[in-house]
């Protein structure tokens, strides 16, 4: 159990990254977010002035780049080379263009690489686009979490409101729908649904139901693999 995989997937605001921190917490994991990953070296290129259609100066970009995703007195964070961009990652220019940069393959397969070193022999929650088709084939939980775009929309414009920020509902929904629409159809690793992921439709659910319906699933893995 305490070595135990757990992957989450899903569309844009599904509720992902909140979920997946809760779970990993009440299971003393490791949470790892690795659509920060993408955001940090998506930041770093538009403040160097790297064309985000450019694959060999991103890649090479990312072979110059520090990432480390630590938990501190503040919470998650997101650290890039030594700087603290945690805030830095979440605006809408870098929320607007980091589909652009997850198209690339070498990126990717440079991502998926130290995606996968963070996990040896630990228990993680690891949440993203491609973590139970490509990271984490094995994962011994698999989790697609969806939830209608309406109400995806409307939690990151609450989301928004509550922290003083600028936001438009109708806008929101359209860039949600474009970004998801950049994932799923990307050449590789597109955002599908893993054979054996178990579907979780959040839409009518809150937070905690959420993470009540996962430890449930994770609780039954583990009894199943207690059983052999
Ligand atoms: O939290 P939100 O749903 O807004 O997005 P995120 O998880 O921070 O991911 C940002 C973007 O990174 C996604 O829209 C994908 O383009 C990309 N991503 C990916 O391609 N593969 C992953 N494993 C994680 C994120
Ligand atoms: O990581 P992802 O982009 O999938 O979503 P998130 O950033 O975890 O969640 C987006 C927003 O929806 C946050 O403000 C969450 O508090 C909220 N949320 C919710 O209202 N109900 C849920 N069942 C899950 C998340």
């Amino acid at each position: 159990m305490n070595t135990m995989t757990i992957a989450i997937d899903g569309p844009a605001a599904a509720g992902k990254s909140t979920v997946a921190k809760r779970v990993a917490e009440k299971l003393s994991f490791i949470y790892v977010d690795t659509g920060a990953m993408y955001r940090a070296l998506t930041w770093k290129a538009i403040k160097e002035g790297v064309s985000l259609e450019d694959e060999k100066g991103l890649k090479s970009l990312l072979n110059h780049t520090e990432l480390n995703l630590i938990k501190n007195e503040l919470g998650q964070r997101v650290i890039l080379d030594q700087q603290d961009v945690s805030d830095q990652i979440r605006t809408a220019e870098v929320t607007n263009q980091v589909s652009i940069v997850a198209k690339h393959k070498e990126v990717r397969e440079e991502m998926v690489r130290r995606q996968q070193e963070l996990v040896k022999d630990k228990g993680v929650v690891m949440d993203g686009r491609d973590i139970g088709t490509h990271v984490l084939p094995d994962a011994e939980v698999k989790i697609f979490m969806i939830a209608s775009v309406d109400e995806r929309a409307e939690r990151r414009h609450k989301e928004n409101i509550e922290k003083g920020f600028p936001s438009d509902l109708n806008q929101l929904k359209e860039e949600i729908r474009k970004r998801d629409e950049i994932d799923s159809n990307r050449e590789v690793s597109p955002l599908v649904k893993a054979e054996d992921a178990i579907e979780v439709d959040t839409t009518s659910m809150g937070i905690e139901e959420v993470v009540h319906t996962i430890l449930g699933i994770v609780k039954e893995k583990a009894r199943k693999g207690d059983q052999g």
